[in-house]
């Protein structure tokens, strides 16, 4: 048996393998009002048939002006909610377990989506205002009005609705979005985040609304979903967020009542100086999965069934991710199992006779 295809429990979610896929905004949502539809249907129900173990539906906005374009997913409306709900069931239908990312894109929302421009929508297009920690500027986007202390209570309740809403559509697991330079990542970093009362400074402060956030959420969901958080382990930026305060903050996550971090990394500002290649942020997951005592999963360039074995076969990392892969090839867990002569019992019956 390989690792890959051994199911791992969290909570009340068995996942028939490792192989997840993580969030990936859709940009479907054609009426501006963040319903998704058939595009999302199809989209992630062919996951299910490919075999993955669980999908995390992509970055959903909590409200209306934390989407990141115009075109994004939401789910603080009953129409949304109802909406997501025909996506769980058709991807329970096929086998699978789906997971929504719960997200608000501060500083970096109303932006366009890849095909329809770059950089902020006008306000007189149909953009909006958008918010952040503090009121400095992605480089290239509108600048934002900072937050005021009095505010945070409401942007504390907005993630709290969204989550009872994705519980009420039947999500398997939900996700918080702390990661690639969205709101809680704005409150994270030092170079987002120049507030001066109990929200800024310290790292306590700072990951203070993130924390408030985890334990509202544990608090209004029970016990039995898990909760993910995905942080950019690194803002690969001198002076930034780095992976030792992602480890400390983790823990505090895991005592305020998460389960599993998705560990991806940048986003945060253009000065970012990455290295990409193969694997490239495995290292960020392994030495936060070797501080907290909660799984990890790693994400990033990992494209082949041995890759991916390998990594768990090191023993730290409990899950991979998968995203463009299977982006170009939903059944890309299949393959992996041929890939690795692994047996599963869930190819599609109809596709039996397929060559994969
Ligand atoms: C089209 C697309 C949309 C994405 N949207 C999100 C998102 O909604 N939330 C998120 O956390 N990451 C998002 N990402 C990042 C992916 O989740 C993943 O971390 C990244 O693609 C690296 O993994 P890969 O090399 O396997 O693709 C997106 C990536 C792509 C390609």
């Amino acid at each position: 048996m390989t690792l890959l295809f051994e199911p791992i429990t969290v909570r009340n979610l068995t996942t028939r393998n490792r192989i997840w896929i993580p969030p990936m905004c859709q940009y479907s949502c054609d009426e501006q009002d963040g319903v998704v539809g058939n595009w999302a249907l199809v989209h992630y129900t062919s996951f299910a048939k490919g075999g993955a173990g669980l999908i995390i539906a992509e970055a959903t906005a909590v409200s209306p002006i934390g989407r990141i374009t115009p075109l994004c997913a939401g789910i603080w409306n009953d129409e949304q909610q109802i909406a997501w709900e025909a996506v769980v069931d058709s991807v329970h239908l096929n086998g699978g377990k789906i997971g929504i990312q719960l997200a608000h894109a501060g500083r970096k929302a109303s932006t366009h989506a890849g095909w329809t421009g770059s950089g902020s929508v006008a306000i007189a297009e149909g953009g909006w205002e958008t918010v952040s920690a503090s009121d400095i500027a992605f480089e290239g986007y509108a600048a934002p009005r900072a937050l005021a202390l009095e505010e945070l209570e409401g942007i504390k309740s907005e993630f709290v609705e969204a989550a009872k809403r994705s519980v009420t559509a039947g999500f398997d697991l939900l996700e918080i979005h702390a990661a690639h330079g969205y709101l809680l990542h704005q409150f994270l970093s030092p170079l987002s985040n120049t507030r001066t009362d109990i929200y800024g400074g310290s790292l306590e402060n700072r990951a203070r609304l993130l924390v408030e956030i985890v334990i509202a959420i544990r608090a209004a969901i029970g016990d039995d979903l898990p909760l993910a958080v995905r942080f950019s382990a690194t803002d690969w930026i001198e002076g930034g967020w780095t992976e030792a305060d992602t480890a400390t903050v983790a823990k505090w996550c895991v005592d305020a009542g998460a389960d599993l971090f998705d560990i991806s990394t940048a986003g945060l500002s253009t000065a970012q100086k990455i290295v990409v290649g193969p694997g490239f942020q495995v290292p960020y997951a392994e030495f936060v999965g070797e501080k907290v005592d909660a799984p990890v999963a790693a994400v990033g360039m990992i494209t082949t069934g041995t890759q991916a074995e390998a990594i768990l076969q090191k023993g730290i990392v409990d899950v991979v991710m998968i995203g463009r892969a299977a982006l170009g090839d939903p059944f890309w867990p299949i393959r992996a199992a041929q890939e690795l002569g692994q047996a599963i019992d869930y190819v599609p019956k109809r596709y039996l006779r397929a060559i994969f």
